[in-house]
């Protein structure tokens, strides 16, 4: 692999952007901030968007390989058979995280490489491959961090129903206990599902995301599974893993804002706070669903695939939250709900006849925000990230909280001299940074920052196309070249402090 010099001579800076409100004249947001000194900086990825190695030793397809082998699922095309070629290069990949001082590297699992059925017997071959990059991160001084499942369920589940299905919560239990087994004795931080949101709303209700079916009871039946499958998981850790593991989730939870202070818009807004955070913190953090969930969604369902005991077993003690978050979601009530067509949908989760809120699609109206975006189309908003560390700090008081995935798509190229120049990544950054800054300065207990992503890779629907790494990969060569962002963040991670202007 090629890789270009680091400069660390040359710190970049954030683009002259002030943060919303803020007079120009008072530079990039949080200048000089400090953070505490056992803070971790990490950054983020996913098995299927940056291995590769899709066919290699064993590993089986997974509903991503199903999906983005279906003509018109994906942008162009695009698969993650080869992707970044991690599964080839991890011994380059983590070098370059230590050149950049990043001291946590949060990574997933594919399941289906290392238990190739979904049931049964676990692959050597593809347990080996996460012992070594282990090994590679612990030699090099890099925190390990653990996603069980970044959403490539193993297509044979798949094929058994999926998430729709009870027994994918008892397999996905028996998974996590293989990959204990394997890894327990390394890896101290485990988070066992990610963004089960995603999972449930854009695998079975919307469809953009694989398996890409489209019936919102099945969407709210594979939620309560992912709920079952997420405690059933967290007990079998803990019985396999030495007592200091760290067990926790990675949510993402939504900044809800209602467009106006009407009841009605307010009463959007907390509809959508149920379908998108509650349906999952519920019976996470409180052993529940609440009734208003139930109330919305029960003329799509009654909710009678819910066990006796399926909320105990969700409601386990956790180690840490971890919050993943973009951009928050402008809410209002849609007049005439029963007559005429959904009201468009902004919300930023893709285009799809079909929506990702059960019971919601024609009562609630989401609108673009005003002011910048990224080129995803989100609208750069660091408040929100604020408020959510405040809302699991009042939730779960006293359970340390991560936020594991923050970050920007910009479309950034190489210029004429192979430097990658990415400044609003930079500001956006900072800005979060600030922000969470304020929660800690206001007694939120955060323990880490992990920035989405270590390198551009399969962004899912969209491809290739939307690049979020601090490194930039050119797919055609695999040559990664850290863009100013990169060094910016190496500089942050280095001294514990936002640069000054
Ligand atoms: C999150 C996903 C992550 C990446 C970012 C941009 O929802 O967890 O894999 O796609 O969005």
């Amino acid at each position: 692999m090629t890789l270009s010099p680091l400069s660390p001579d040359a710190t970049p800076k954030p683009s002259p952007r002030p943060p919303a409100g803020a007079s120009p004249a008072a530079g990039p947001a949080g200048a000089g901030l400090r953070f505490p000194p056992d803070f971790m900086w990490g950054s983020s990825t996913s098995a299927y968007q940056i291995e590769g190695a899709a066919r290699e030793d064993g590993r089986t397809p997974s509903v991503w390989d199903t999906f983005s082998h279906t003509p018109g699922r994906t942008e162009g095309g695009d698969t993650g058979d080869v992707a970044c070629d991690h599964y080839h290069r991890f011994r380059d990949d983590v070098a370059l995280m230590s050149r950049l001082g990043l001291g946590a590297y949060r990574f997933s699992v594919s399941w289906s490489r290392v238990q190739p059925t979904g049931r049964g017997s676990a692959s050597q071959r593809g347990l080996d491959f996460y012992r070594s990059l282990t090994d590679e991160l612990l030699d090099a001084g890099i925190t390990p961090v653990l996603t069980l499942y970044h959403w490539d369920l193993p297509q044979e589940l798949e094929d058994a129903g999926g998430w729709p299905e009870r027994d994918t919560a008892l397999r996905f239990a028996d998974y996590a206990r293989i990959v204990a087994d394997a890894l327990g004795d390394r890896i101290q931080l485990w988070t066992t599902l990610n963004e089960p949101w995603c999972s449930a709303f854009l695998g079975y209700g919307s469809g953009v995301h694989a398996p890409g079916r489209t019936d919102p009871a099945d969407a709210l039946r594979a939620a309560h599974h992912l709920n079952l499958a997420h405690g059933l998981a967290t007990q079998a850790l803990r019985d396999a893993l030495p007592a200091a593991a760290e067990v926790m989730v990675s949510l993402n939870p939504a900044a809800v804002r209602a467009r106006s202070d009407t009841p009605e818009d307010r009463d959007a807004a907390r509809r959508i706070d149920a379908l998108a955070t509650r349906v999952f913190t519920g019976p996470m953090l409180h052993g529940r669903y609440d009734e208003d969930l139930l109330a919305d969604t029960a003329q799509i369902t009654d909710w009678s695939f819910v066990q006796d005991g399926d909320l105990a077993a969700a409601h386990q003690p956790l180690d840490g939250i971890c919050v993943n978050y973009y951009t928050p979601s402008v809410v209002s009530a849609v007049e005439h709900r029963e007559d005429g067509p959904a009201p468009e949908r902004r919300d930023g989760h893709g285009a799809s006849d079909h929506s990702p809120w059960p019971g919601a699609d024609r009562v609630v109206a989401f609108h673009q925000p005003p002011g910048e975006q990224t080129e995803m189309g989100w609208s750069i908003d660091p408040g929100g990230l604020t408020e959510l560390l405040h809302r699991f700090h009042r939730e779960a008081p006293g359970v340390p909280l991560y936020i594991t995935e923050n970050g920007a798509a910009y479309a950034d190229e190489p210029d004429g001299e192979g430097r990658v120049h990415d400044p609003e990544r930079i500001a956006y950054v900072q800005e979060h940074l600030a922000a969470v800054h304020r929660a800690l300065e206001e007694g939120v207990d955060v323990r880490g920052y992990f920035l989405w992503s270590l390198m551009d890779n399969f962004e899912w629907a969209y491809g290739y196309g939307k690049r979020f790494g601090i490194v930039h990969v050119d797919f055609g060569t695999q040559r990664r070249t850290p863009k100013s962002s990169a060094l910016w963040y190496a500089e942050v991670a280095r001294t514990g402090q936002l640069p000054e202007a």
